[in-house]
């Protein structure tokens, strides 16, 4: 038995306590991980048609069970399953993986939704964000958890010539191990231990470890370009904090007119984003008191470029895993439930 409780009757699978005849059969490829255990929760709220759900990683955590409603499901190992059995499996895995065990998927029939970067800047392979169109493919990309934050932002900002961005880097976007690695240190220091770095280059607890490399901002670039056709100077700086959960990001765009910065707010506002306090943007908002591990993308302290320049800046925080990969999957899968029928 690896996935959901065994049926009582054959054809039917019982989720959460509710028999079910009919209904998508959804794998969750990295079940173990930070990404997997996100969708998993996010996949009991969304309340959608599910007949099964198979919870897969690596061998080594067969003896697993990750937690869907309430139940304790067995996570099966990736290199024995077949896809058969699934319609839709989503994949929260290492690129490598991916590369491996998508085509097997596909081949078996089963329709993949990919968080890795393995097809992410495949031109082939269609990039779909919340909210855009998601195509009858057989294979979608999800984006990076920072540009599916910045795409809200940059989608109600007309005539953008330039987007600098710096963002504070959870330890969760080095997934499990990064997780570990803070609450170690932190525990051991505060016990007066001296701590080795593994999952980071050197200790992450209490400090503040500036991430090199333009390669990022390449890729955010070409993201942002298959996503909104935005062809555009990105300037990215990222910094890993401790802290466990949610994105924290200084947004500076220029445009080319000046805007009102109250039409700015409305049309932010229009797209989903929440703006604490009502009309004043002077409260803090912060990844643990408002974004992590939920759902939702939060503004702060809006402000136009001074002049010269003109535009605007803004802070930004939403939940890396929730908002920034779970709430894009769940778009995908929840319209391929809907469109096939499942
Ligand atoms: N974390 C983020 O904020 C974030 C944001 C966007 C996209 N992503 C992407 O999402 C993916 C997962 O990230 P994560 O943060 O969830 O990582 P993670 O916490 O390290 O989890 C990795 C998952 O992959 C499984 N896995 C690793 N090697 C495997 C193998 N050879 N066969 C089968 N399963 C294997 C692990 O299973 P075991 O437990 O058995 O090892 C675990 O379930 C990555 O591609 C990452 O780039 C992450």
């Amino acid at each position: 038995m690896n996935d959901v409780a065994a049926p009582e009757n054959p054809g039917t699978t019982d989720i959460g306590g509710k028999s079910m005849a009919s209904g998508c059969k959804v794998a969750i490829v990295g079940a173990t991980g930070e990404v997997g255990r996100a969708l998993l929760a996010a996949l009991e709220e969304a309340e959608l048609p599910l007949a099964e759900v198979h919870a897969l990683a690596s061998a080594g955590s067969t003896e697993e069970t990750v937690m869907f409603k309430g139940r304790g499901l067995l996570v099966s190992a990736l290199d024995e399953f077949d896809f058969a059995r699934a319609d839709i499996a989503i994949f929260a895995v290492p690129a490598d993986v991916a590369s491996e065990y998508v085509p097997r998927a596909r081949s078996a029939g089963c329709r993949v939704i990919d968080h890795s970067t393995a097809y992410r800047l495949d031109a082939a392979v269609p990039l779909v964000a919340d909210g855009m169109p998601v195509p009858s493919a057989d294979l979608v990309a999800c984006p990076s958890a920072l540009a599916a934050l910045l795409l809200p932002v940059l989608k109600s900002v007309s005539g953008i010539r330039a987007v600098n961005v710096t963002v504070l880097e959870p330890v969760s976007v080095a997934g499990r191990a990064g997780v570990r690695e803070l609450a170690g240190q932190t525990g051991e220091l505060l016990n007066g231990r001296g701590v080795e770095a593994a999952a980071f280059p050197v200790q992450i607890a209490f400090n503040a470890l500036p991430v090199p490399g333009p390669e990022s901002a390449e890729a955010l670039m070409d993201e942002l370009e298959r996503l909104l056709d935005l062809s555009v100077p990105v300037v990215l700086s990222a910094v890993r904090v401790p802290v466990f959960y949610g994105l924290t990001v200084a947004v500076t765009l220029e445009t080319e007119a000046d805007e009102d910065l109250g039409r700015w707010r409305q049309r932010l506002a229009k797209a989903g984003l929440h703006f604490e306090n009502g009309e004043e943007d002077q409260e803090l908002v912060t990844p643990v008191t408002q974004a992590a591990r939920e759902a939702g993308l939060y503004v702060a302290d809006l402000q136009p470029l001074p002049a010269p320049l003109r535009g605007l800046r803004l802070w930004l925080v939403g939940d890396n895993l929730r908002q920034g990969v779970a709430r894009q999957s769940l778009h995908v899968l929840g319209n391929w439930i809907k469109d096939f029928k499942y």
